[in-house]
């Protein structure tokens, strides 16, 4: 831990997504000397300077200079641009590039940075905002045991992080971690909806449903937590919980789910390759 609390980590795009992560680093005591945000946002950056105290700078080149890591936190359809014009400051610099971006595949990513770097990238979701997040990685052949564990160190402040075996994993990532807090949003609305349709007040049922997913999700992570298991323990035979789940089963909710995470898995696929035709070609 000293050894990372040492390093330096330079950030290019300080919007939703890299604050994220920079405010789980400071929150977790490392730091602010040892960061650096670009981003052309003025007001963003005053922002990220008042609230954290770390360095900040318009200058995307400045940043690369001297960091270990390089966060990539720009839109994806921005990537390409950005880390091209980054080049000459990379081949100097050699850090280890770790992505943010979605969908953005290793290989784009390398042929942009040019300089034979060591690439990783990760693929987190929402609640990483707020510290809870769950997020895929998935490490290019030339990342060392080294940079793996930086790049671990870097995501594992926004919540879980685990690593894929292929980067086509990742699509399943997104399918499941990425785009799933959206599933159970839907899911509590569909709920609440119903309960309000049977005349509990919208508002009520809508805040029951919101605080039912809070405590089913603290429950879901405890340690050792099975979510077979749970599902079994908060299910008496012949009760309420089974007479839904009787009737989620005879209407083939599983299908339904399987189905949802296909589509979110091919649409992720479609995108790494609109985002690899459609840059590759400037780069
Ligand atoms: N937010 C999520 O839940 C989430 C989840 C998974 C993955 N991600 C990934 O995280 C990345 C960032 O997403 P985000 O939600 O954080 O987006 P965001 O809030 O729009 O942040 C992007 C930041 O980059 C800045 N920027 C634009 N052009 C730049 C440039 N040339 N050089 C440096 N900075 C530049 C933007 O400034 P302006 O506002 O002035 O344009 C903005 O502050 C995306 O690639 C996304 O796929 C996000």
């Amino acid at each position: 831990m000293h050894d990372f609390h040492r390093k330096k980590l330079a950030f290019i795009g300080g919007g939703n997504m890299g604050r994220a992560i920079i405010g789980g680093l400071i929150g977790s005591g490392f730091p602010a000397t040892g960061i650096v945000v670009a981003d052309p946002h003025a007001p963003g950056r005053e922002a990220l300077e008042r609230d954290f105290a770390i360095r900040t700078t318009a200058d995307n080149a400045a940043a690369v200079a001297g960091a270990d890591v390089l966060v990539l936190a720009v839109k994806p359809q921005q990537l390409a641009e950005v880390t091209m014009a980054l080049r000459p400051a990379l081949a100097a610099a050699r850090p280890l590039l770790l992505s943010v971006a979605a969908g953005i595949r290793l290989a784009e990513l390398s042929s942009w940075a040019g300089a034979d770097l060591a690439v990783i990238r990760a693929m987190p979701n929402r609640p990483a905002l707020l510290g809870v997040g769950a997020t895929g990685l998935f490490a290019g052949s030339t990342a060392t045991t080294e940079q793996r564990t930086l790049a671990e160190q870097v995501l594992a402040v926004t919540g879980l992080t685990v690593w894929v075996r292929s980067e086509a994993e990742l699509d399943w990532v997104t399918a499941l971690s990425g785009s799933g807090p959206a599933y159970f949003f839907l899911l509590a609305e569909l709920l609440a909806r119903s309960a309000a349709a049977h005349g509990i007040e919208p508002e009520t049922a809508a805040r029951l449903a919101a605080h039912t997913l809070h405590g089913a999700g603290r429950m879901a992570v405890m340690p050792d937590a099975d979510l077979a298991r749970l599902r079994a323990e908060v299910t008496s035979k012949g009760g309420t919980t089974a007479a839904a789940l009787a009737s989620f089963e005879a209407n083939g909710l599983a299908g339904l789910v399987e189905a949802a995470v296909v589509a979110a898995a091919t649409r992720s696929r479609e995108l790494g390759d609109v985002y690899g035709q459609s840059q590759g070609a400037a780069g």
